[in-house]
């Protein structure tokens, strides 16, 4: 019996109808209510997560499988395999800044910088390879904020529309990461599992491919 951890919010809205097509997707009505364990076909079970918990659950083999951003993925390192890349919830990981403060890439080396953000890790990565000292303000949400209340001087988050930032008068000024969802895989799973999760495998791969995004 298959496990698949799926994460909750905009990305569900996704991720089942691409599911559906390959005939893996829990109903309409569970996927709105407030169960957190919703049946499939064949047994298969999927657990509603939130996103920066999905590797978590695939890592320690509490599902067999997950759905995740590759944000996520690079930000957490887990030991999971990644087969496939899904081709939704593009988004990027930006640096952005108030659009009447100074450009946080133009600083010299050697500056120092306050920076809010979720993803520790790739900010420190980005900001220590340009030689600048980012102090990391570590926030869960509404990351536009902290420039406007002068906490920070720029932020590290995802950007999709870009209508967060626009209406919060931040701009961005630099692309880190190029983010879309991936399938991910416990390897104990992998192996013990492949009947189920090979086939679910190959028809998701069809199916991206077939939709040329
Ligand atoms: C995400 C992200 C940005 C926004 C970007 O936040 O952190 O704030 O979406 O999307 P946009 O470019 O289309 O405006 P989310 O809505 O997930 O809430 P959060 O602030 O709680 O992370």
């Amino acid at each position: 019996m298959l496990k698949i951890a799926l994460a909750k919010g905009r990305l569900l809205e996704q991720i089942v109808p691409l599911l559906a097509q390959v005939g893996m997707a829990p109903s309409a009505e569970d996927v709105k209510s407030r169960k957190l364990i919703l049946p499939g076909p064949d047994g298969c079970e999927f657990l509603i997560i939130r996103a920066a918990d999905v590797c978590t659950f695939v890592e320690r083999g509490a599902a067999d499988i997950g759905i995740v951003g590759r944000d996520l993925l690079l930000e957490a390192c887990p030991q999971v395999y990644e087969p496939l890349d899904l081709r939704i919830g593009r988004c990027r990981l930006c640096v952005a800044a108030p659009q009447d403060h100074p450009d946080p890439m133009l600083l010299e080396a050697g500056s120092t910088m306050r920076v809010a953000t979720k993803y520790d890790r790739l900010a420190a990565d980005f900001f220590r390879d340009r030689g600048i000292q980012a102090e990391l303000i570590h926030l869960y949400g509404s990351m536009e904020l902290a420039p406007l209340v002068g906490m920070a001087d720029c932020i590290v988050d995802l950007v999709e529309t870009g209508g967060t930032l626009r209406a919060n008068g931040l701009v961005e000024r630099a692309t880190i990461i190029d983010i879309s969802s991936r399938l991910i895989v416990n390897p104990a799973s992998y192996a013990t599992k492949s009947a189920q999760i090979q086939p679910l495998i190959r028809q998701l791969r069809q199916l991206v491919a077939g939709q040329g995004n």
